[in-house]
């Protein structure tokens, strides 16, 4: 499945694929300095294209720009307009969503601060994220050798371009080592998050997710919050080791991309029975249904659009 689309929105029109370009002295490309967000929509009983949470995306995308000193041109509406309208005009009832807000060229070196700040949105079908066979029996992580991304280094409540070098480098070295995905741990040894999720463990009826301390404050670890919630759980947020997932019931791993992932293991070593767990189970079938406007209580999360 390719990336590609007939059109992509930059800077207000809509443009064809080909052409939605960038000078290669981009600020952004030589320094990292953008924003981005992943946005999922799912085609609706109805036929529509449904956005996941789209609001709360965009105000997301608009905090990382406020966070990195970006000027915001575009009103929360008007992006999230934008989203719509890539989907309409292509055509896409299902699609992953990418608005990306990168400093164009004309002035280079650290401290410049004239380069015109550009807003594309692009969508392409995408389908899961580490697999339907990770969907289906889960993915086997190793704790990372790389340290997460320390909140005073890299900002974790932005989700900024250049943070993701962190996790490009721990996403490789787990794949190099024949595992799905790394755990990436701070610096104080307590867990953070996946390179591009947030997890979760149940032991008993102890359910445990890091707090947003050092992690990204994750729109799909809020919906689990959410489900878990209306199922009368209660989840702990705070902070604890890599063995937790040692002694785990079941361990699972969220976000837009990866949707609810179980993990079937850490560092080789088998989450419960190795298979996904009954609340993993659950979660994902909420999710599932939720996201394509099966579930009354959160239908207020999805926006749609007519193709
Ligand atoms: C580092 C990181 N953590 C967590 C997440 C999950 O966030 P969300 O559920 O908002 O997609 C993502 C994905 O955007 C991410 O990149």
């Amino acid at each position: 499945m390719g990336i590609e689309s007939d059109f992509i929105w930059f800077d207000g029109q809509m443009v064809p694929f080909e052409q939605a370009n960038v000078h290669v002295l981009s600020h952004t490309l030589h320094y990292g300095l953008g924003a981005f967000e992943g946005i999922r929509a799912y085609e609706q009983p109805d036929g529509s294209a449904g956005v996941w949470r789209l609001k709360e995306h965009i105000d997301r995308l608009i905090d990382t720009m406020r966070i990195l000193q970006m000027e915001v041109a575009w009103t929360s509406e008007e992006l999230q307009q934008a989203c719509l309208d890539v989907l309409q005009k292509n055509g896409f009832s299902a699609a992953y969503l990418r608005p990306l807000a990168f400093l164009g060229h004309g002035q280079m070196g650290l401290g410049a601060r004239g380069n015109k700040v550009h807003v594309a949105i692009a969508a392409w079908k995408w389908g899961a994220y580490m697999g339907d066979d990770g969907l289906d029996k889960g993915v086997r992580l190793r704790t990372s050798s790389f340290t997460r991304n320390h909140p005073n280094a890299a900002m974790s409540r932005a989700k900024v371009v250049g943070h993701y070098v962190n996790s490009i480098i721990a996403r490789y070295e787990a794949n190099d080592d024949g595992f799905d995905e790394a755990l990436m741990l701070d610096g104080h040894g307590f867990v953070a998050e996946g390179t591009g999720e947030n997890v979760f463990v149940r032991k008993g009826d102890e359910i445990l997710t890091p707090p947003v301390t050092n992690i990204l404050p994750g729109i799909t670890r809020q919906t689990m919050m959410e489900i878990m919630e209306h199922e009368g759980l209660t989840v702990k947020e705070t902070l604890f080791g890599r063995d937790a997932f040692y002694v785990a019931d079941e361990a699972w791993m969220v976000g837009t991309a990866a949707e609810v992932t179980p993990i079937g293991s850490l560092d080789r070593r088998t989450i419960g029975d190795g298979s996904p767990g009954e609340l993993t189970k659950k979660l994902q079938t909420v999710y599932h249904d939720a996201v394509r406007g099966k579930v009354d209580w959160m239908r207020h999360h999805i926006t749609t659009v007519a193709l």
